[in-house]
């Protein structure tokens, strides 16, 4: 496993870390938390040393079952949790002020919840599971994250950034309270490419590259048959001929890429982790073959640029978190 700086907070995390959403269990189905365990240990074992949970996963559930493997942990593994909006409204909506989303005491309960749930006494990167640049010039989320760093509570604090909306977050950034943005970025959405990874170059902005396999879309596993259990987030986001049009989208992807080493995954984990703006790269990965088959992939580097430029003409612009 190889490893770049978070950014300037000081933190040197894996190249590939980990996706917690999975193992909270409410969102994702089928899986299981001994499966997790295992599937977090293994990880651990191969170097990974950065995971990216939230209060919200599971209602808390993710992090507790993060906290309990990073405590058994001989290593530093530094760990990333989020702060939901109050009114529990992904994405958040432009005209709703930020006393609805992140007023100031309740950052300061949810952070010590996060806390309990960790069972630690320092979040290492806590973040905003969602912003609105409207809320740039409120007083709510600046003092919250300087109390809660004075406080030894928090020692960085970051911004998840809306579903495709790179840009939205670069104000924040230009006031210099933000050490990292959490973003998507993978082989369909590239557009952090454009304004934001060369602002968080400039500025020494911490990038953790979120939803690199498109939700699994990117793994090849998605079939016009492929069902989901009712409730299960998966079942939304791939609705309708939605299948239909990532099959058709990978099919062309995987043409494209004959004859280049790795699964169709691995591949575009390393497109990830091919931009240098990018600290971690964070799949979830509740199976143990995937940790292996994911944390394998830093080692093998960057795609080499003939690849790498095959790869640069599948951008889809879409969203189906709508
Ligand atoms: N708003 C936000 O802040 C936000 C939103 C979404 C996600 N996130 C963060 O980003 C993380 C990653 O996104 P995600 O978990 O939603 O989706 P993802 O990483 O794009 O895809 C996860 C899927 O890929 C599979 N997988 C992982 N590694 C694989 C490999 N090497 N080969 C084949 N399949 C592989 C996983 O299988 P198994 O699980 O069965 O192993 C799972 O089905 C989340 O866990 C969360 O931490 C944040």
């Amino acid at each position: 496993m190889r490893y770049r700086a978070l950014g300037r907070t000081g933190i040197e995390v894996s190249e590939v870390g980990y996706g917690a959403w999975g193992i909270g269990g409410k969102q994702w189905l089928g899986g299981d938390d001994e499966e997790s365990r295992s599937a977090l240990r293994r990880a651990i074992e191969l170097g990974l040393n950065f995971i990216d949970t939230a209060l919200a996963y599971g209602e808390g559930h993710s992090e507790k079952l993060v906290g309990e493997i990073v405590r058994e942990s001989h290593g530093k593994v530094w760990v990333a949790t989020k702060v939901p909006p109050k009114n529990l409204l992904w994405p958040a909506r432009p005209g709703i002020a930020i006393d609805e989303c992140f007023p100031y005491d309740y950052t300061i309960r949810c952070t010590e919840t996060s806390l309990r749930n960790l069972k630690a006494e320092t979040i290492d990167l806590q973040q905003f599971h969602v912003w609105n640049p409207e809320w740039l010039a409120s007083d709510d989320w600046r003092r919250a994250i300087e109390d809660l760093k004075k406080s030894g509570k928090v020692r960085s604090f970051g911004i998840s950034i809306n579903d495709h909306q790179p840009d939205s977050a670069i104000d924040a950034i230009h006031t210099g309270l933000i050490d990292t943005v959490q973003v998507i970025y993978n082989v369909f959405d590239q557009s952090p490419e454009k304004n934001l990874f060369p602002l968080c170059v400039e500025k020494g902005i911490g990038v953790l590259a979120r939803v690199p396999l498109d939700e699994g879309a990117l793994t090849g596993a998605i079939t016009p048959d492929s069902q989901f259990e009712k409730d299960d987030f998966r079942g939304r986001y791939f609705r309708g001929d939605r299948k239909q049009q990532v099959v058709d989208h990978v099919e062309t992807l995987k043409k494209d890429l004959k004859g280049v080493e790795g699964s169709l995954a691995e591949i575009a984990l390393r497109f990830c982790l091919s931009a240098p703006a990018v600290s971690t790269v964070i799949p979830g990965m509740r199976k143990t073959r995937n940790v292996e088959s994911s944390c394998g992939v830093s080692e093998k580097g960057p795609l080499p640029a003939d690849v790498l430029a095959r790869v640069k003409q599948h951008a889809w612009d879409r969203n189906f978190y709508l």
